[in-house]
């Protein structure tokens, strides 16, 4: 068995919420007799143990209880019941400005901040320049904190607990708050520290960085835990729970464009009246479309396409392009590439676009579709952003596209059994 660093065992927290007291004597004679607050139960019986070495992320909502764990972790809070074993010394980067005195410069609350911590004066005179440069406030050490930006708080935080050498590294979602460079340079280093063996517990909200560096994650939904596992597994119940919630990305199929006025051209849009063809609906299909508000990375995708002739029309080519979540187009293509124009009856009809498979990682993905003539390449419909497709990966793999791909051993070995 490993070494656990950090054991979270039945952590509950209660919050009371106080009422404003009635201030009129009528008031206070109602409410007397009755309590004068509510309670909020912000951690529900949490269990977890962090292994030595171990990096774990950990996910929710707003309000979820996220801060307030990490903060049970530090000693900041009591919890109402159960209790937290840190074994090792912590270093903590909890929410924006936490640990700062304002009316002190940076060199002090450098000081002030390495001593909470344990270190003594000699210590923090050795990493000193140290914190400085990583930070790169060297002209701001002097001044007082009260006058840095969000994104200076956050580097001297992260300056100084990377830096005072702690065994476990404690980090709220304010990285988010620095700029991309420096947000590298902290993933770099956050890399430094897993490499020695070191243990980081990581909130953040964003399923890229869970996967990009945590080894498990734990999910808190109101409180309570509801998933521990792999960054895979956890990324895809905190989505579900983000879907069910109400305010995640929303049902992926959308009846599209009944009334296509968000259509574009492509060259120009005839008259709305002359136009022969327009489209009526564009629909998702793919294994699990009815139950699954996402489709698995890998699996088959259909885009159907719904149109109205109102009369027959030659040479029709049907468009498609794919946006990926970064907002760059994966794909731009039409049949005719694909070596298919249609001709088309007069009435409604409908078309697929088919992928055999859909090898592409976490994100939603969108699609737009027209509808053209091949001659001239006229365009008689199109929707952009017709629908949009949540993919979920629930593998280890990371970059821009997964490859199908499989590896055998040639020569000099031979492959295990796949360990159960
Ligand atoms: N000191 C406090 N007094 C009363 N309620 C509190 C206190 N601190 C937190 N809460 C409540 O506890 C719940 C959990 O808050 P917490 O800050 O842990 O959420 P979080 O998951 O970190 O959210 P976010 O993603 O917004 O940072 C919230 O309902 C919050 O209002
Ligand atoms: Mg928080």
């Amino acid at each position: 068995m490993s070494d656990v660093a950090v054991s979270i065992d039945s952590v509950s927290k209660r919050f009371r919420l106080y009422h404003e007291r009635g201030t009129s004597l009528k008031e206070r004679f109602v409410k007397a007799g009755r309590s004068r607050y509510d309670e909020l139960l912000a951690l529900n019986d949490v269990s977890v143990d962090i292994e030595v070495g171990e990096t774990i992320g950990i996910l929710g909502h707003n309000g979820s209880g996220k801060s307030t764990l990490l903060k049970c972790v530090c000693g900041v809070l009591q919890p109402t019941m159960g209790q937290v074993v840190v074994q090792g010394k912590l270093a903590a980067l909890l929410e924006l400005g936490a640990g700062f005195q304002p009316e002190l410069s940076g060199r002090d609350n450098i000081y002030l901040n390495g001593s909470m911590l344990g270190l003594g004066k000699k210590e923090i005179d050795d990493v000193f320049d140290d914190i400085v440069k990583f930070s790169e406030l060297e002209q701001f050490i002097d001044n007082q904190v009260k006058f840095y930006s969000s994104g200076m708080y956050v580097r001297l935080g992260f300056a100084v607990a990377v830096n005072v050498q702690p065994d476990i590294l404690v980090i709220d979602e304010v990285l988010a708050v620095g700029d991309e460079r420096f947000q590298r340079k902290c993933m770099d280093r956050i890399r430094e520290f897993q490499e020695m063996g070191r243990t980081i517990i990581f909130v953040t909200h964003s399923a890229e960085q869970v996967r990009a560096i945590c080894d498990r994650a734990v999910v808190l939904n109101k409180g309570s835990v509801i998933d521990i596992g792999t960054p895979g597994h956890s990324v895809r119940v905190f989505r579900e729970n983000l879907l069910e919630a109400g305010d995640g990305p929303g049902a992926v199929v959308v009846p599209a464009v009944e009334n296509p006025e968000v259509e574009r051209t492509i060259d120009f849009v005839p008259q709305e009246d002359d136009r022969p063809v327009r489209l009526s609906t564009v629909q998702l299909d793919y294994p699990g479309v009815s139950e699954l508000p996402y489709l698995k990375s890998g699996d088959p995708l259909s885009v159907k396409v719904g149109f109205v002739a109102e009369r027959a029309v030659e040479s029709v080519v049907f468009a498609i392009t794919i946006v990926e979540p970064k907002g760059e187009i994966l794909l731009k293509t039409d049949t005719n590439q694909l070596d298919m124009v249609f001709h088309l009856d007069e009435g409604p009809g409908e078309m697929v676009f088919q992928f055999p498979s859909w090898p592409l990682f976490d994100g939603e993905y969108k699609v737009s579709v027209g509808i053209q003539s091949r001659l001239g390449g006229v365009a008689y419909d199109w929707s952009e952003d017709a629908v949009s497709v949540e993919v979920l990966y629930e593998g280890q793999a990371g970059g821009l596209l997964n490859l199908p791909l499989s590896a055998a051993i040639l020569s000099g070995g031979t492959a295990l059994e796949e360990p159960a």
